[in-house]
């Protein structure tokens, strides 16, 4: 069955019509084309196209045909364009001739509009609640080691000590972020298209708020041209899409790097690890690395799209029909990268000792020495000048932090007073970051707590 083909003297060649067709990736949106249609359905019967009985019957049709929808034998044979004109000809088979009002004044360019606003909305809140469970992960894993002190980095170099859970909690302060992007994606998707005809709005008066109420949407677009050409919706939800992979992505290269033999921090669960089929001894993160590599996958998703839609004419043109290959992937890599994401946290067991000997071996407490002197009146600029000089000299003699004594320290610098001793230990330095959002015992006591509030808020 065919929408259209009066104009034709001729049918599309075969090679035309596999080229064109979308049915094998646009049928999962099935289920939203049939609660669309079946809203559209009581429109039409309000405007005097379908009797009560008609639409009646339709729309209970539509009903038996998405349960039989379910079964894979749904789409066995079907040759159709795509999934719109499918439902539409499952319609026919049912209800015979009330079937061929049902596409009166609407247009498939708002149709797949619809559906994809419908699917995504659904897609959104998924996706939301895997993201909650990934921080709740890091929530407990933090709240396990949460005394624990590790050097933080930058340009990979050991810069200061911070909390365990402080670092966590940067990641939970990232996941949540995406949480909002999703929301908002949501919100811009949740806005009813129908009623806007091919590009210059229906032909028929639909009280399209009604429609709205009806299939759950926030409310009515306002201009039928943009809608037909806009996927503005699914760029919103790939950029979102691609900002959470991307946390992930940096959350699973440090903890590629932390469970590494040279850092020894991480130890990742054989669930979730793989063996070498030559190296006996190897426990690979091959979880963590897909998770990275997917995030290479699902970025270009989103330019994909992008390229597509730069430069089309207002306002539908065919090339948009190739925007759900890739809204489809990027939702599946995502969701799945999530629920692994949330298994590895859940596997995953703090060995603190060994970052605790990084932080005692290197010399993160020098911004702590430097601080504590300006604080006692030498200026900064001269205080990071007499910790620099300490620093090169203890390089020079090998000695760590805790190798020095007060007096020896007093002898390099007579701003060095007695108390400057306890500083060397890096837990010491760290009291005095309680500053909102540092990593001061309380500061990080007080942003665990709040955080916890803050998922809970989530979920509920
Ligand atoms: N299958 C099309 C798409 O996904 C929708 C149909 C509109 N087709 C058309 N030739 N106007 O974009």
């Amino acid at each position: 069955m065919k929408l259209w083909g009066g104009r034709f003297e001729t049918g599309p060649s075969e090679v035309f019509e596999r080229f064109g067709n979308s049915l094998h990736f646009d049928r999962r949106l099935i289920d939203c084309d049939i609660r669309g249609s079946q809203a559209f359905a009581r429109q039409l019967e309000r405007v005097g196209i379908l009797t009560a009985e008609e639409r009646a019957s339709i729309v209970e049709a539509f009903e038996a045909i998405r349960a039989e929808s379910l079964a894979p034998a749904f789409y066995s044979g079907a040759t159709d364009e795509d999934v719109h004109t499918l439902v539409i000809r499952k319609l026919k088979e049912r209800v015979g001739k009330a079937a061929d009002k049902i596409h009166t004044g609407r247009s498939r360019n708002e149709q797949v509009s619809l559906d994809t606003r419908m699917w995504l909305r659904e897609e959104c809140a998924d996706l939301q609640a895997l993201l909650c469970s990934v921080m709740g992960h890091l929530l407990g894993l933090a709240q396990m080691y949460s005394g624990a002190i590790i050097p933080g980095y930058t340009h990979m170099r050991r810069a200061q000590a911070v909390l365990w859970p402080h670092y966590l909690l940067s990641y939970f302060e990232m996941f949540l972020r995406d949480w909002e992007r999703f929301e908002d994606a949501r919100r811009r998707a949740n806005i009813l298209p129908l009623g806007s005809g091919a590009l210059a709005g229906s032909g028929f008066p639909f009280d399209r708020q009604a429609m709205a109420r009806d299939l759950g949407f926030d409310g009515i677009t306002r201009n039928s041209m943009d809608v037909s050409g806009d996927r503005d919706f699914a760029l919103d939800f790939l950029y979102a899409s691609t900002v959470t992979m991307i946390h992930l992505s940096r959350l699973a290269e440090d903890w590629i790097l932390y469970s590494s033999e040279e850092f020894g921090w991480l130890e990742l669960g054989d669930n979730v690890t793989s063996g070498s089929s030559l190296m006996p001894q190897k426990k690979n993160p091959d979880s963590l690395e897909l998770i990275r590599g997917k995030s290479g996958r699902v970025m270009g998703c989103l330019t994909s799209l992008l390229v597509t839609m730069k430069g089309l004419p207002m306002t539908y043109n065919r090339d948009m029909q190739e925007d759900k290959i890739p809204l489809f992937d990027a939702a599946d890599q995502l969701a799945d990268s999530l629920l692994m994401m949330s298994n590895v946290i859940d596997a995953t067991r703090l060995n603190p000792a060994r970052p605790a000997a990084a932080v005692e071996e290197s010399w993160v407490v020098a911004t702590d020495l430097a601080e504590a002197l300006a604080r006692a009146g030498t200026p900064f600029h001269q205080a990071h000048q007499i910790v620099g000089r300490f620093v090169l000299e203890s390089v020079h003699s090998g000695k760590k932090p805790s190798d020095w004594t007060a007096e020896e320290m007093q002898r390099f610098a007579p701003e060095f007073t007695a108390d400057f001793v306890a500083l060397l230990n890096p837990a010491e330095g760290m009291k005095s970051r309680e500053v909102p959002g540092g990593t001061g015992y309380r500061a990080v006591a007080h942003a665990l707590a709040r955080a916890k509030e803050t998922l809970g808020k989530l979920i509920v």
